[in-house]
């Protein structure tokens, strides 16, 4: 396998293991509803998915993450706290305006390295991540991730349509495409569903050979990517989708709630449509498509799917993501949010390898910007009565309340999903400088966090009853913390702690001798030095 090298790697090899923990804050004015069991948080993803470990290490199924592309026009800043001088002296500048910044491609993977080894701690076993990029970084990030995924789990590159036609101002190529990179965590049978909403088998309805007739849509029957809306022209379509719609009609949660009556060169006539219809074939209808079937005895079948992403798999484009956020904030086309992605590539990827499974599945994107990922998800739930949760991290401030949550809560409003979501700031990190435990820091945030350091796996909350924090492979774990100084482990405390296998104790100090706490099978720990670091 060729490795990768760039200025700055090493700096940045362990740095993954630097980021101090910090703890998660409720802001239950940001949230929506309670115990929905999805959140949205606040601040760098770095912090963020550090935090996230004792809750969700080994946990996730399925991350979708869409990063700065680093196209040098993005405005993003390199600004981890790395102690090496080369890097410090990148901190805090704009990475590659005007394409003049010879280091950027060394920055952005330095910026991403670590965030991957976190994201990849985060995956279950069966778990699958999907990577959004472009030409600018594909070919760093594809050597990237086989380091830090393995060469054997690369899985596929999809290539993503993301505009019906390119620029024809385009210099030389019209660029209409974008990757998504996919790995699995490790060997496992996950299997991939390209069913039938996204299979190959939708077919046009009209055809150039025949002569032009007129079809009644009965209202409700035809599905669509249009925005929710009244649309007053009485032409609709591109030329070249060849349909002449002959009424008015209004769109409601993707689809066409009045009659729709289209002229056009159709095959079908009316009675063989309705006849379809009956047995359970599908209509949809996009702006760039036209209207399309999928035929009743042809669809069900599951399919693997295929590297190509498009509007064949009823997968939208750039300017239909734009026009979902505009939609869902009233505004004109593109003044809330840049480069969002459309809820019909999430879902897809999502649903792709989260089809069949009734369990609850955790979906994670740490790049979330407006929040497609949140509104893919409780809109794949809708329509499958699934059980996915969603976490999003997204840093920037004015992105995060006003953007990522506030788009996820109209979504949730708008299309009456039954969900919430809690909203979390990153508190202080749980150590302060001098090594000390942070005083905000509450006894089951201690208690979850020393669990998963000793046995590195996540603890139900609901366990904890003080001072017994959770057991593991025959050791029950303690921790005796009332607040700074109150800490003792005593001979009357472990009376009562009532042992009947070994158990790890951590406390303040120790008023027991050893020998004795070796007969009770008790190792102490001293909190905080003995409190391992994650
Ligand atoms: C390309 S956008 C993602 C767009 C998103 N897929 C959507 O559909 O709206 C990348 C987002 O990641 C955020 N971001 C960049 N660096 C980050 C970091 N270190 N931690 C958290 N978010 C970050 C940016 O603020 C931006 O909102």
């Amino acid at each position: 396998m060729a490795t990768l090298n760039w200025i700055g790697k090493e700096a940045v090899a362990n740095h993954d293991k630097e980021v101090p923990f910090k703890l998660l804050k409720k802001i239950p004015s940001a949230s929506v509803g309670k115990e929905s069991k999805n959140l949205i948080v606040h601040g760098d993803n770095l912090e963020a998915l550090k935090a996230l470990m004792p809750f969700y290490k080994g946990k996730v199924k399925c991350i979708y993450i869409d990063p700065p592309y680093n196209t040098g026009n993005e405005n993003w800043i390199y600004n981890d706290k790395v102690n090496s001088p080369k890097i410090r002296e990148w901190l805090g500048k704009v990475v590659g305006m005007d394409g003049e910044d010879l280091t950027r491609h060394d920055k952005w993977l330095c910026m991403m390295y670590p965030r991957l080894k976190l994201l990849s701690d985060l995956l279950r076993d069966d778990g699958i991540i999907f990577v959004s990029i472009d030409d600018n970084e594909a070919g760093n990030l594809r050597l990237l991730l086989d380091e830090i995924f393995a060469e054997h789990n690369f899985l596929a590159t999809f290539t993503w349509i993301r505009k019906k036609k390119g620029s024809f101002l385009s210099k030389k190529i019209r660029k209409m495409t974008e990757y998504v990179l996919c790995y699995q965590k490790s060997q496992n049978d996950t299997t991939f569903f390209g069913e039938e909403a996204y299979s190959d088998k939708w077919q046009p309805l009209v055809k150039r050979t025949n002569s032009t007739k007129k079809l009644l849509f009965k209202k409700n029957i035809i599905e669509t990517t249009l925005p929710d809306g009244a649309y007053k022209v009485s032409f609709y379509g591109k030329p070249d989708t060849g349909i002449n719609v002959t009424k008015p009609f209004t769109v409601k949660d993707s689809r066409v709630v009045t009659d729709f009556e289209v002229e056009a060169k159709f095959v079908w006539t009316q009675s063989f449509l309705d006849s379809e219809l009956k047995s359970g074939t599908r209509v949809s209808l996009s702006s760039q498509y036209g209207l399309n079937v999928l035929r009743h005895d042809q669809g069900e079948k599951v399919k693997t799917p295929s590297t190509l992403i498009s509007g064949e798999n009823m997968v939208g484009t750039n300017e239909d993501a734009t026009a979902e956020i505009s939609s869902l904030f009233n505004k004109e086309i593109g003044t809330t949010f840049d480069y969002p992605k459309p809820t019909s590539l999430i879902k897809y990827l999502v649903k792709m390898v989260t089809a069949n499974s009734d369990e609850e599945v955790i979906i994670l994107d740490s790049f979330a910007g407006s929040g497609t990922t949140g509104h893919a998800v409780l809109d794949l739930n809708k329509e499958d009565n699934g059980n996915r949760k969603f976490v999003l991290i997204e840093m920037v401030d004015e992105v995060a309340k006003n953007v990522t949550a506030e788009r996820v809560k109209r979504a949730i409003k708008k299309y009456e999903y039954d969900a919430g979501f809690e909203y979390c700031e990153l508190a202080e990190p749980l150590f302060d400088e001098k090594g000390q435990i942070n005083e905000e820091c509450s006894y089951n945030e201690l208690a979850t966090y020393i669990y998963f350091t000793e046995t590195q796996t996540n603890l139900e909350k609901k366990i904890i009853s003080k001072p017994f924090i959770g057991e593991s492979h025959g050791t029950s774990y303690y921790l005796i913390y009332a607040g700074k100084d109150k800490n003792d482990l005593t001979r009357v405390t472990i009376e009562k702690l009532k042992l009947t296998g070994p158990a790890v104790i951590y406390a303040d100090r120790c008023l027991v001798d050893e020998d004795e706490l070796e007969e009770k099978g008790v190792v102490f720990k001293q909190i905080p030095y003995e409190i391992k670091v994650y």
